[in-house]
C-alpha cells in the first residue's frame, strides 16, 4: 500500500540538487505567492497530450521534443521565441510529410529554467562559489552576489514563462503553423544548399497537394486541423518548491496536475526512486518523462515504473534515454527487454545530446553531431531488432545561428566554436543541424513502418 500523496510529501524525502536560500522565511512567502497566481496550463490541455502520448506508445505517432537546454532572462524576445517555433515547425513537417507520421510537438520551453550540476561550486582562477543552477535560482555571472539564489527569480520564472506560452498559443493557433505558409518558416541563414533544396521540395509538394484536395473541392479554410498545430510544453522539474506552487487540483476529475507546463520530467540525476523527485512526480496526473543514463539497471527500471505509473497507462510515461552514441547499443536492449517482458506501456524517446557532451581542444563544451547522429541510429536500430517502437526524439536546439555542435552541413570545427557560442549551459544544434537530423528521422521512420506493413500494403507503397 503506497504512502499518502500531498503535494508536499515529497518535503519528507531526502533530495539532492537543491539550492541553498539564504533567507527561508522570504522563500516561503515567494512560494506562497506563487501558489496564489493562475495556473499557466490547463488539466484538459496535459490529458490531450497524454492521449497523444498513447498513440506514440501504441506505435502509430512519433514524439519531437526540443528547445534550449536552458531558458535564460536575458534572452526573452518575441524573435528568438519565433525563431525556434518555425525551426521546430519545419522539422515536424518533415517528419509528418517525409516520415507520413503524426508528430507530437513538445516543446521544452516556457520552463526550462532550473538545472542540475554536477558539483555545488564552481572554481575560477582560486575563486570558489556556488554553482549556477539555471535563470530561476541564481545568475550565471561569476560573482558572489549573482550566485547568490533568489526566491525573486521564481516570479520572474513564471511570468516569463505565462509570455512565452501565450505567444506560443498564438503562434501555433493564429495562423503562422498553417500548413499554406510552409515556404514561410524556413531560417534566413539556412544556408547550406542541400538542406535549403530538400526543405524547398518538401515544402513545394506539400503546395501541391494542397492546392490539388482545395481543386477537387475540400474547403481547406474549413479544417482547422490544417490550419494550426497543438504545441505542448515541457521542462524538467528540478525545483521542486517551484512545482508545488504550480500543483492545483483539477475541479472536474478531483486529480492533482502540475500547471507549470504540460509535460514534466525527471533527470537522471535525481531519480532514485525512494527520494523527493520521484515522490513529488508519482502523485501529479501529467504525462512525465525519466531520463535513461548508463547507470539505471533494468530491476531498478521496472520499479520506478511501478512507482511512477502504476496503473500502466500508456501516455503518462516517455522513457527518455540518454547513454552516448559509444554505451546506447549496450544498454539499451536490456532496457527494452524487461519493460517488453513486464507489458509496460512506455514511449521510448532517444536524447542524443547528454550522453555525447565532450570538452574541445579549443577548451568548449561540445557536441559532435557524428555522434548525435550515431546515437539515434543506433536507438532506431535496437528497437527495430527488438520488435519496439523507436518512439521519439529529445533534442536541444536552437533556431538561433550558433556554433555549438561540431560537424553538419556546414562543417563546424573546433576553431569556428568560438564564432556564435551562446549557450548558457549546453551546446544545442543549430538550424540546419536540426532540418539534417529531421531528414535522418524521417527516412528511419518509413523504414520502420515498412517493416511493419502488411505485404499488401507494401506493394501499394503505403
Ligand atoms: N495539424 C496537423 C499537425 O499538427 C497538420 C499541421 C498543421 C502541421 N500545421 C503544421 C504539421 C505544422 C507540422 C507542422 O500535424
Ligand atoms: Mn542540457
Amino acid at each position: 500500500m503506497p504512502e499518502r500523496w500531498t503535494p508536499d510529501s515529497w518535503r519528507g524525502k531526502p533530495i539532492v540538487q537543491v539550492p541553498e536560500y539564504p533567507d527561508a522565511a522570504k522563500l516561503a512567502e515567494t512560494e506562497a505567492r506563487l501558489a496564489s497566481f493562475p495556473p499557466l496550463v490547463f488539466a484538459g490541455e496535459a490529458r490531450n497530450l497524454k492521449r497523444s502520448l498513447a498513440r506514440v506508445a501504441a506505435g502509430e505517432a512519433f514524439l519531437l521534443q526540443g528547445g534550449d537546454c536552458a531558458e535564460s532572462f536575458e534572452d526573452h524576445s518575441a524573435n528568438s521565441i519565433r525563431d525556434f517555433f518555425r525551426l521546430f515547425l519545419q522539422m515536424a513537417v518533415v517528419l509528418t510529410f517525409a516520415g507520413a507520421s503524426p508528430v507530437v510537438k513538445v516543446g521544452r520551453i516556457a520552463g526550462q529554467f532550473a538545472k542540475p550540476r554536477s558539483s555545488n561550486t564552481e572554481k575560477r582562477g582560486g575563486v570558489e562559489l556556488p554553482s549556477y543552477r539555471g535563470d530561476v535560482v541564481n545568475g550565471a555571472e561569476f560573482t558572489a552576489a549573482a550566485r547568490i539564489p533568489d526566491p525573486q527569480r521564481l516570479i520572474e520564472a513564471y511570468h516569463q514563462s505565462a509570455a512565452t506560452l501565450n505567444l506560443l498559443r498564438a503562434f501555433a493557433h493564429g495562423g503562422y503553423a498553417s500548413l499554406g505558409r510552409v515556404h514561410q518558416w524556413m531560417l534566413g541563414f539556412v544556408k547550406d544548399a542541400r538542406q535549403l533544396e530538400r526543405y524547398r521540395d518538401l515544402a513545394d509538394r506539400i503546395s501541391e497537394t494542397l492546392a490539388f484536395m482545395q481543386a477537387c473541392g475540400l474547403d481547406l479554410e474549413s479544417h482547422p486541423e490544417l490550419r494550426g498545430t497543438d504545441v505542448y510544453t515541457s521542462h524538467e522539474a528540478l525545483l521542486l518548491g517551484f512545482e508545488q506552487a504550480m500543483t492545483r487540483q483539477d475541479s472536474t476529475t478531483g486529480d492533482w496536475y502540475c500547471t507549470s507546463g504540460h509535460m514534466i520530467w525527471i533527470g537522471d540525476r535525481t531519480r532514485q526512486p525512494d527520494h523527493a523527485h520521484v515522490e513529488y512526480f508519482r502523485g501529479v496526473k501529467n504525462p512525465i518523462g525519466l531520463k535513461c543514463g548508463p547507470s539505471l539497471k533494468a530491476d531498478e527500471l521496472i520499479r520506478l515504473t511501478d512507482i511512477l505509473n502504476p496503473e500502466n497507462e500508456p501516455g503518462r510515461l516517455t522513457l527518455i534515454n540518454r547513454f552516448g552514441a559509444d554505451k546506447v547499443g549496450d544498454h539499451l536492449p536490456a532496457l527494452v527487454r524487461a519493460v517488453k517482458r513486464e507489458g509496460r506501456a512506455v514511449v521510448w524517446s532517444c536524447d542524443p545530446m547528454h550522453g555525447n557532451t565532450i570538452t574541445a581542444e579549443s577548451g568548449y563544451k561540445t557536441r559532435p553531431f557524428d555522434r548525435i547522429l550515431q546515437e539515434v541510429k543506433t536507438f532506431f536500430s535496437v528497437h527495430a531488432s527488438e520488435g519496439t517502437h523507436a518512439g521519439g526524439v529529445h533534442l536541444e536546439m536552437t533556431g538561433k545561428d550558433v556554433t555549438e555542435c561540431t560537424g553538419g552541413a556546414r562543417a563546424i570545427t573546433d576553431e569556428d566554436l568560438n564564432d556564435r557560442y551562446h549557450t548558457l549551459c549546453d551546446p544545442r544544434l543549430n538550424a540546419e543541424q536540426a532540418i539534417e537530423l529531421a531528414f535522418l528521422l524521417a527516412e528511419r521512420l518509413k523504414v520502420e513502418r515498412a517493416a511493419k506493413a502488411t505485404p499488401l500494403q507494401a506493394a501499394a507503397g503505403l
